[in-house]
């Protein structure tokens, strides 16, 4: 028996609340900050989906429980692509009609999304620089999630439940520091990948995770960069020279260095 039941789709969905949480503040107002607001919450709407999913993959991954863990870590992967395509909405607003209400924005910026953060925290990020721009009852959110252990951690007690010798350094390591790669751990996962297809399809779909999130990085400079050129953020970093600095890093280092030995 359901208890509570809702009534009505728009009860259920608290539509009449959630159609009241956009507000544009340029004055006439602007055409576009509707589109720049919706596409916003909605990026922070699948990003409370991701940290949701994540949480859920790191308990299934710990519980060596590979098929329900794979169906999450399906869902994480489909969410990124999704985030990756949304992209394309945004980039039909040009850069003048971003002009026309950027300066509402103050010191507004993506740098502050505390959602963001935790996800990059879930996949391993140990860099306290990453909380500084947050407001404090933020910054809690994401240091908590930074003593948790990451999907990384996870992996390596999925690896011990498929046979995997994995030292206790590794097993047992302080969460709250950064994971340093080391060879004990690339020689279980090319072993995995050699003799156990599910296991092989985990890391593969872990790799999916670290794709996405690397091409959402991407796709966000490339926007950025059509829209605002050189100019420094909202957020007081350099802009685009600062997210450049961020493509490329791996979220999942171990799963690319083996590559080469297959
Ligand atoms: C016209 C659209 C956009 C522009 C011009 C823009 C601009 C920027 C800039 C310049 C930064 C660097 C920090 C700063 O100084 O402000 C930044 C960071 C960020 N933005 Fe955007 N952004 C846009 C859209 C979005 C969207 C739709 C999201 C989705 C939530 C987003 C999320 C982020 C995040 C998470 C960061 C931090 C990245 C990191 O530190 O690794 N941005 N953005």
């Amino acid at each position: 028996m359901t208890e509570n039941a809702a009534a009505h789709y728009s009860e259920y969905l608290m539509v009449d609340p959630l159609l009241t949480l956009q507000q544009p503040l340029s004055t006439h107002p602007e055409h576009d900050e509707l589109l720049f607001i919706i596409v916003h919450q909605t990026y922070e709407l699948w990003f409370k989906q991701i940290v949701h999913e994540l949480r859920a993959a790191r308990g299934l991954l710990f519980a060596g429980l590979t098929d329900r863990a794979m169906a999450v870590l399906t869902r994480i992967r489909t969410v990124l692509k999704t985030c990756v395509s949304q992209v394309d909405i945004l980039e039909t607003m040009t850069p003048l009609q971003f002009e026309s209400f950027r300066t509402r924005l103050g010191q507004a910026s993506g740098f502050q999304s505390a959602q963001f953060r935790e996800i990059e925290a879930l996949l391993g990020r140990r860099d306290r620089s990453a909380v500084a721009q947050l407001r404090p009852v933020d910054r809690m959110r994401v240091e908590h999630a930074m003593a948790e252990p990451t999907l990384w951690d996870a992996t390596c007690h999925f690896m011990v439940s498929r046979g995997q010798a994995l030292p206790t350094s590794i097993l047992e390591r302080d969460v709250r520091v950064p994971y340093q790669p080391t060879e004990s751990v690339q020689q279980a996962v090319l072993t995995l990948y050699r003799t156990d297809q599910s296991a092989a399809l985990v890391f593969e779909r872990l790799v999916d995770i670290d794709v996405g999130m690397q091409e959402w990085r991407y796709r966000h400079v490339m926007m950025v960069e059509r829209t605002i050129g050189s100019k420094s953020g909202t957020g007081g970093s350099t802009g685009v020279d600062y997210l450049r600095t961020t493509l490329f890093q791996p979220v999942f280092p171990e799963l690319w260095r083996v590559r080469h030995q297959f």
